[in-house]
């Protein structure tokens, strides 16, 4: 596998909302709104102050990330470069490409973190130890 991938190819889309007087909708369609067919979804919720989620990286996985609800910061790393991400608005999705490493922090009270995912859950995919993470870009980016 050739990894181009960069925290650089990872933005926010801004999605559309439906405002209504008795309140706002945002519908997402795969390969529409966003670049990838949605395979799975799930959410994150009830996380406790001060705890941190992510701390790994997905081979192939492409997602996006969605404040539904609160507010948190993503840390985006691609072994050369981080940035972080502020989502805290439940119509801007955070679009991740594949081999980036990413961690969730800074959770306010009650917020809940939709992510739409490409694939169905594979525990293969991941990669959850930064050294080996930092191996795999190695190994992986040397014929860009
Ligand atoms: P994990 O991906 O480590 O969560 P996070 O990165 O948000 O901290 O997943 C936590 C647990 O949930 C792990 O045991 C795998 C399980 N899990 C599923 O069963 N299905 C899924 O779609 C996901 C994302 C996780």
């Amino acid at each position: 596998m050739i990894i181009k991938s960069s925290i650089y190819n990872c933005c926010i889309i801004e999605l559309n909302k439906v405002h209504n007087r008795s309140g706002n909708l945002t519908a997402i369609e795969g390969k529409l709104d966003i670049p990838f067919d949605v395979n799975r979804l799930y959410y994150l919720y009830d996380v406790p102050g001060g705890a941190e989620r992510g701390g790994h990286a997905h081979k192939e996985l492409q997602q996006l990330i969605v404040a539904a609800s609160g507010c948190f910061d993503v840390v985006l790393d691609d072994g050369k470069n981080r940035k972080v991400v502020e989502l805290n608005r439940p119509y801007y999705g955070l679009f991740v490409v594949p081999g980036i490493w990413r961690e969730l922090i800074n959770f306010s009270s009650g917020a809940i973190c939709l992510v739409l995912a490409s694939e169905k859950y594979d525990s293969g995919d991941y990669i959850r130890d930064y050294e080996e993470y930092l191996i795999f870009r190695n190994e992986n980016s040397s014929h860009i």
